[in-house]
């Protein structure tokens, strides 16, 4: 049936809109925040990752929020200060976990051997991975954008069998303002279809409260993965209703 908020002349069947709210956000902002957007998520498969240290507090006060952690380690438990691990997710109410986000791979030098661990470690637990890709602004240039994020699907994905997401981030639109084309998007994510047929396919990358219409009717975007933006009250209600529409 068709949902009657269907008034963009775009119909998916499902929209994904990730709240990755990196370093940021407090039991403050979720308290203000959190009633508004559940309500313009009604349609939405809408996750939210704030920081760890927000996951339980959630889970208590909003039971029915969709929750995922930014981040895992592939092993399971010991002596690793400061990791956290996919059953700890799971223990405080976690149903999805980013991996291989590029400020992991950037900042901590994740590889793709260690992204496609990390995955496999997140399903064992019983988690959705959402898996980051994406180019460096050189490699864009270049005009290597897909053999580059050919070669990161094929290695980030190894062992990687059961359900996950593929989010595409690339770097050079990550906090910059400097969104992909709605072209590039098209065709780096049907590009990404050929290979993954079935696999929800996100765009993420400086996603805004003016540009999430138009992103998310692009062929092959069953979501975005927003952070910024997603830290702003009146802004992510305008995403997520802009998904919550195009629902159908
Ligand atoms: P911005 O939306 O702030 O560009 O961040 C994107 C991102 O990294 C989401 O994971």
């Amino acid at each position: 049936m068709m949902n009657e908020n269907a008034k963009t002349g775009v119909t998916k069947k499902t929209q994904y809109v990730v709240s990755n709210w990196k370093m940021n956000g407090t039991v403050a902002l979720l308290n203000e925040a959190i009633a508004i957007w559940q309500k313009a998520a009604s349609h939405v498969n809408w996750i939210f990752c704030p920081s760890a240290t927000l996951i339980s507090y959630t889970k208590t006060h909003f039971p029915d929020v969709i929750l995922g952690g930014q981040n895992c380690s592939a092993k399971t438990s010991g002596a690793f200060t400061g990791d956290i691990s996919a059953d700890q997710l799971v223990d405080v109410g976690g149903t999805y976990v980013i991996v291989g986000h590029s400020e992991c791979r950037q900042n901590h030098h994740d590889t793709n051997a260690d992204v496609a661990a990390k995955a496999v470690a997140a399903q064992q637990a019983g988690l959705i991975p959402i898996i980051c890709i994406g180019e460096s602004e050189a490699t864009y240039i270049a005009g290597q954008t897909l053999a580059y994020l050919k070669q990161q699907v094929d290695e980030s994905l190894v062992s990687v069998q059961g359900e996950f997401l593929l989010a595409y981030e690339p770097i050079w639109a990550i906090g910059t303002g400097k969104t992909a084309t709605l072209d590039d998007i098209a065709g780096v994510h049907s590009f990404l279809r050929e290979q993954l047929p079935t696999t929800p396919l996100l765009y993420g990358g400086s996603v805004s409260a003016d540009n999430a219409r138009a992103i998310l009717a692009v062929d092959n975007v069953d979501g975005v993965l927003v952070g910024g933006a997603s830290l702003k009250v009146a802004d992510f209600r305008t995403i997520l209703t802009s998904a919550d529409k195009n629902v159908g």
